[in-house]
């Protein structure tokens, strides 16, 4: 793994496509992985259902590498406050979902988890510009939230663009994450457009051999990648 913080690429496996029933076995399998992504949904702010903090606590026990938690819930001002206190070193809320961007973030911080902040394809970013300082991560979905195995979206290319211009423009530290199609086909344009964190599912978990799929990627990721 990648010392937190150090210049480069981030390659975060998503266990949305490991075998749910095998999870330690899976998680096993991904110790070459930066941080784990984990999906929870919540049936209501999208239509697919996962696993709440029990689910999560067992995970943050079990991983080889820290939590990267993706909530697709309403209500975030409820939960997310609940998975920084059991561990998870990053937790991203949608923006669509919260009441409140800015202060849910300074209450993940203050527990000591990283904050970040997560737009659907639709969602645009620029009036995160002016709080981007308050976020340690800003996630572009590249498919619609909900579903593992879909197809990338190009489109959301430019609001990518955009933040890491805005990003570079104020001399900001903020990770740019993908999620949703990233595979050794898609992972270069969204490097090249700016992202430094790459969410893989199926890429990942339907490999062969789990750990060269996240090297070989990270590679490809980092070829393309200008660092801020
Ligand atoms: C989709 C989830 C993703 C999903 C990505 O709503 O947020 O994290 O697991 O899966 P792939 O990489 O298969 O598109
Ligand atoms: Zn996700």
């Amino acid at each position: 793994m990648q010392p937190d913080g150090e210049p480069g690429v981030r390659i975060n496996p998503s266990i949305l496509a490991a075998d749910f029933v095998n999870m330690q076995a899976e998680l096993a399998r991904i110790d070459a992985a930066d941080f784990v992504h984990v999906d929870v949904m919540d049936n209501h702010f999208v239509p697919n259902l996962t696993f709440g903090p029990q689910m999560v606590e067992r995970i943050q026990a079990t991983s080889p590498v820290p939590l990267d938690v993706h909530l697709m819930i309403d209500d975030p001002e409820r939960w997310a406050p609940g998975y920084a206190e059991l561990g998870a070193a990053s937790v991203t809320f949608h923006v669509e979902a919260s009441a409140d961007p800015v202060a849910l973030a300074r209450r993940l911080r203050a527990i000591g988890a990283r904050a970040g902040v997560a737009v659907k394809p639709g969602t645009p970013v620029e009036p995160l510009f002016e709080h981007l300082d308050e976020f340690d991560q800003v996630l572009v979905m590249t498919v619609e939230p909900g579903f593992g195995g879909q197809s990338f979206m190009p489109e959301t290319m430019p609001k990518l663009s955009a933040l890491a211009a805005e990003a570079r423009r104020r001399g900001s530290a903020v990770w740019l994450q993908v999620d949703g199609g990233i595979s050794a086909e898609t992972i270069a344009q969204a490097a090249e457009a700016g992202a430094d964190t790459f969410v893989a599912g199926s890429a990942v978990f339907g490999a062969d051999d789990p750990d060269a799929a996240i090297t070989a990627l990270r590679a490809l990721a980092a070829h393309r990648h200008a660092p801020r």
